[in-house]
Formats: structure tokens, sequence, C-alpha cells
């Protein structure tokens, strides 16, 4: 009888399919057994809170104008990501996203922590026009956004729904979250309430018309958000505490 070699495997595409099914399951088990033994995947982090109905809406409109298109939001563990977008993405960070953008295309930067990064006034000239600030820019621009009022007629359906799958939205935050948008829009609110509810949110106007709550408005508060919510200098991961 031939020896049983590399070449007999080659020579039978289906002995060949059977070793491969074997080597990839092999790897397969390796990857996904430990995720059984753990107690979570997802490390609870101090920090993070449900969006507040504003960010929500702008996040709606993110997803709509198909931002993920052109923009991820994971930044990977690599030297190279972390010294560019900051701290790598932890899981806990998108754990309110339903659906998650962290997206498999980057003709733009990463996103996921671009709040803080630049003003408000930027993010008013660049969603208009982005050349009129980054001149080699090959974004188009959303000219329309800052004119367009922003609908937020279901907008308490909206948090029942992601209180559904689970965020962790309370009756007092669905029942108060017109009003919540609206103190969020208006620097001269008593936003107490509001900021007891969502802990280190920014209320002013963020597109820069006081007279109108527009789709911009919405947007650049979920912008100016993003990576914001975790304390790294507090942060210390799961694996180094035990
Ligand atoms: C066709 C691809 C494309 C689409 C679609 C797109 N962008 Fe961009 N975006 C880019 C590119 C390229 C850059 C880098 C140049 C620049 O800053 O304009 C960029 C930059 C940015 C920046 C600055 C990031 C940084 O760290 O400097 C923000 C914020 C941004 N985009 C938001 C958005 C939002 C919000 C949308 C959806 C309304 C969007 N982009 C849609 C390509 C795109």
């Amino acid at each position: 009888m031939a020896r049983f070699t590399h070449k007999t495997l080659e020579k039978s595409s289906i002995l060949l399919t059977v070793f491969v099914l074997i080597v990839v399951a092999i790897g397969g088990i390796v990857e996904i057994v430990p995720l059984y033994l753990m107690k979570s995947t997802i490390e609870r982090v101090e920090g993070m809170r449900p969006y507040t109905p504003l960010e929500l809406l702008g996040r709606n409109i993110y997803i709509r104008e198909g931002c993920y298109n052109c923009h991820s939001q994971m930044i990977r563990s690599l030297r190279s990501e972390v010294e560019r977008y900051g701290h790598y993405s932890l899981a806990a960070e998108s754990l309110y996203d339903h659906p998650f953008q962290w997206g498999s295309k980057r003709t733009g930067p990463d996103l996921a922590r671009v709040g803080g990064k630049y003003s408000d006034e930027w993010h008013q000239i660049h969603m208009a026009r982005p050349k009129d600030v980054v001149p080699e820019s090959i974004m188009p621009g959303y000219p329309f956004l800052a004119t367009t009022a922003l609908d937020y007629g279901q907008i308490e359906a909206m948090l029942k729904a992601n209180a559904t799958v689970g965020v962790p939205y309370t009756p007092e935050m669905i029942e108060n979250a017109v009003d919540d948008l609206r103190i969020q829009v208006d620097p001269d609110s008593l936003p107490e309430e509001f900021l007891a509810r969502y802990p280190k949110s920014s209320v002013r106007d963020f597109d820069g018309n006081p007279n109108m709550i527009s789709e911009l408005d919405a947007l650049i508060a979920y912008m100016q958000m993003l990576g914001t919510l975790v304390d790294f200098e507090l942060f210390e991961p799961e694996e180094n505490k035990r």
C-alpha cells in the first residue's frame, strides 16, 4: 500500500477537505472555549452611561448618513493605533450601542475618541464643508444638517426600544426624554436633574444657532461625547487586578 504522505492528501479533494476542517476546528476551539470559561466577556467599567436623548438621535443621524462607511469606531490595541487615537477601545464602551458602530472601513480616521478633540465651531464648519478646515479632505459636506430641524417626536419610543434590548434607561429617563433633549441644547436651562440622570454630559448650543434644534445639534453632541465617558487615569484592566 502507498505511504500516507502530504501528497496523498493533496491528491484527494475529499481527504484534503476533511483535514482542513479538522485543522480549522482546532483553531476555532482554541479561540471559542475560553469565552465560555470567563464570567463575562464584557468587563464593566466606571463611567459608562446610556446616551442622552440628544446623543441618541445624533447617533441615528450618523447611521442614517452612512458615516460608518468611511469611519470606524474601534481603536485596536496596536501601538500605532493607540499613539494616534488614544487608549484602545473597551468592549464596555460599546455596551449600549444597538447596533454597534465598530465598522470595517477607514477612508477617514477612527472616531471612537473624537469627543473633545475639536471645538463645536470646528465641527460646524467641517460638517458643512470639510475642505474649509482640512483642505485635502475627501469627506463630503453635509450642509443640510444645520438647516434641518431635528425630529424628536419618537424619542420616548426610541428610549423604550433601547431599554427593551437591555440599555438601562429608567422609567424616569423615558418619561423625561423630550425635556432632557431640550435641556441639553439650551445653555440657559437648569440642567441639575438632567445631569443627575446623565453624568458627564455637556449642556450647550452645539450648532451655534440658538433659534433651532437642528440635526447638527444632535450629531455634534454625539461626536463630542464619543470616547469621553471612561476616565482612563482611573481605569485598570481586570487582568492587572488578579
Ligand atoms: C467618503 C468617506 C467619508 C464619509 C461618508 C464621511 N467621512 Fe468623515 N472623514 C473622511 C475623511 C477622509 C476624513 C479626514 C479628512 C477630514 O478631516 O475631513 C474625515 C474626517 C472626519 C472627522 C475628523 C476626525 C479627526 O479625528 O480628525 C470627523 C469628526 C468626521 N469625519 C465625521 C464624519 C461624520 C459625522 C460623517 C457622517 C455624517 C462622516 N464623517 C462621513 C471621510 C468620510
